[in-house]
């Protein structure tokens, strides 16, 4: 048993990041982890290991595609499916040392088991009770549950088991195209299988811009994946080897349809996560969702108790966890703490990726907001050109008509997820788009395609 300033539950990007600012801020911190590793889903089971397979499968495709344009003759590589998961496991195992390196580095400890809070100011891990002034819940989230559907992690399976499949299928069905299901559906569809996407809405990636999602649609449709769109799922029958999926057109509810698969990925959403620790008993207050509900501080309504992360209400992305993970630090430390929910970029890992941040052209529309719309095609940029990713991306910005002030951003092409970032530091200085019109951006890179639909939202861009 030992005393700490703040004990936070749960290692994932929002929890260990908070455990190091906390400790920095020389606060005596503990962070509870029932897992063999540290690093919660996104190391673990979501973003490391995708971005892995995303990153192998890009290069078969090139191999396959574009190398013998390039001059590069020979055989394609042929897919060794256990190398390629152990290449993954690997990357994983890297970045989960990686914490417990920075872990021990910061003179954190690491409580191993599950947690639970008696009382206000104890947590209990196995048999041990520890006492901590301020106790920062940071449990996360687990895929959420689709009536009709019984998910075994072989034949019909989350993200989890999707990325750890015995053997590439030879059908996939996935359930949702959000991001899980269009990351996971593209790379089985470069590996060979042949993916089938089922979902509800009219559009990809709800709530993304329109023009995003028309485009990325079609990208992923020229790369073999199969849409049916407004079809709602209404059960999956299940053997040992093989699968059917049962869904509804919305124009044709009465009729059932049924799709054939040897996998299904169910990926329709993810819900918060705190069971188990007892949060009932002291009173901590839930959203209608089954979030911890929490004030602009991460307060939960039980002093000494606080929440941050996909547990919380708001995306859930492991860089918004990460930022309230050190917000909520700062406030433990005595300071203000800040994050700006309206300044959270969302990237879609495919290739080409997809990335957007602020307010979308038809929200504002709705808002009767006078805005303007500066957009660039990729191609007509030459770099992306050269390695063969201009086709179908563009870099849009739309800011308010009679400032300037950018208000929102979206990229499909090559490197999106790294390019949105100038137009967040853009978004945080209150920059308008004639600020980034103006800045010089290096030849022949990605971000002058961003300073070009900069330069279209005034006086016009220079190569359309
Ligand atoms: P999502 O919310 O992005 O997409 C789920 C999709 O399933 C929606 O399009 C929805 O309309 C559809 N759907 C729901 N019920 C359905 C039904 N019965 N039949 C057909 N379609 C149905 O959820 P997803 O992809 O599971 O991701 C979960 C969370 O994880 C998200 O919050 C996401 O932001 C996060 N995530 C983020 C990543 C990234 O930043 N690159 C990567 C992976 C996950």
């Amino acid at each position: 048993m030992a005393s700490y300033d703040v004990i936070i539950i749960g290692a994932g990007p929002g929890g260990y990041v908070s455990a190091i600012r906390c400790a920095q801020l020389g606060l005596k911190t503990a962070i509870v982890e029932g897992r063999e590793t540290l690093g919660g889903t996104c190391l673990n089971i979501g973003c490391i290991p995708s971005k892995a397979l995303l990153h192998a499968t890009h290069m078969l495709h090139e191999a396959e595609h574009n190398f013998g344009n390039m001059g590069l003759k020979g055989k394609s590589p042929s897919v060794d499916w256990n190398q390629m998961k152990s290449y993954k496991e690997d990357v994983v195992g890297q970045n989960t040392g990686g914490v417990e390196f920075l872990m021990k580095k910061n003179k954190i400890d690491w409580l191993k088991g599950w947690a639970t809070i008696p009382a206000v100011g104890q947590v209990k891990v196995g048999d041990d009770i520890h006492e901590a002034k301020n106790i920062v819940v940071a449990t996360g989230s687990v895929p959420s549950a689709l009536p009709g559907v019984e998910v075994d992690e072989k034949i019909v399976v989350t993200s989890t088991g999707a990325l750890d499949l015995p053997k590439v299928p030879k059908k996939m069905v996935v359930i949702g195209a959000g991001v899980i299901g269009l990351e996971l559906g593209s790379v089985y569809a470069r590996l060979g299988s042949e993916v089938t996407v089922v979902e509800y809405m009219d559009a990809v990636c709800p709530g993304m811009d329109k023009d995003v999602q028309r485009g990325f649609k079609r990208i992923l449709e020229k790369q073999g994946l199969t849409f049916i769109m407004g079809a709602a799922v209404q059960g999956v029958e299940a053997s040992k080897t093989k699968a059917k999926v049962k869904y509804a057109l919305k124009k044709t509810p009465e009729t059932e349809e049924s799709l054939d698969a040897d996998v299904v990925l169910v990926a329709t959403g993810r819900k918060a996560y705190a069971d188990g620790l007892g949060l009932e008993a002291l009173g901590v207050k839930l959203t209608e969702r089954g979030q911890i509900a929490t004030d602009s501080q991460w307060r939960t309504n039980v002093p000494g108790i606080y929440a941050i992360g996909d547990v919380i209400e708001g995306p859930m992305l492991a860089h918004k966890a990460e930022d309230e993970g050190m917000a909520v630090a700062d406030v433990l430390g005595g300071k203000h703490g800040h994050v700006n929910y309206g300044v959270i970029p969302g990237v879609v890992y495919t290739t080409p990726e997809v990335a957007t941040v602020g307010a979308t052209e038809d929200a504002l529309k709705a808002e009767g907001r006078k805005i303007k719309v500066g957009k660039f095609n990729f191609m007509a940029n030459a770099r992306a050109k050269a390695v063969h990713q201009a086709e179908g991306g563009f870099v849009k910005i739309i800011t308010d008509k009679e400032t300037d002030r950018i208000l929102g951003a979206a990229i499909i092409g090559p490197g999106a997820g790294d390019l949105i970032h100038e137009l967040c530091v853009a978004m945080e200085f209150g920059a308008s788009a004639e600020d980034v019109a103006l800045t010089c951006h290096a030849h022949p890179t990605y971000s002058e395609a961003v300073r070009e639909a900069a330069l279209a939202c005034g006086t016009g861009a220079i190569h359309s």
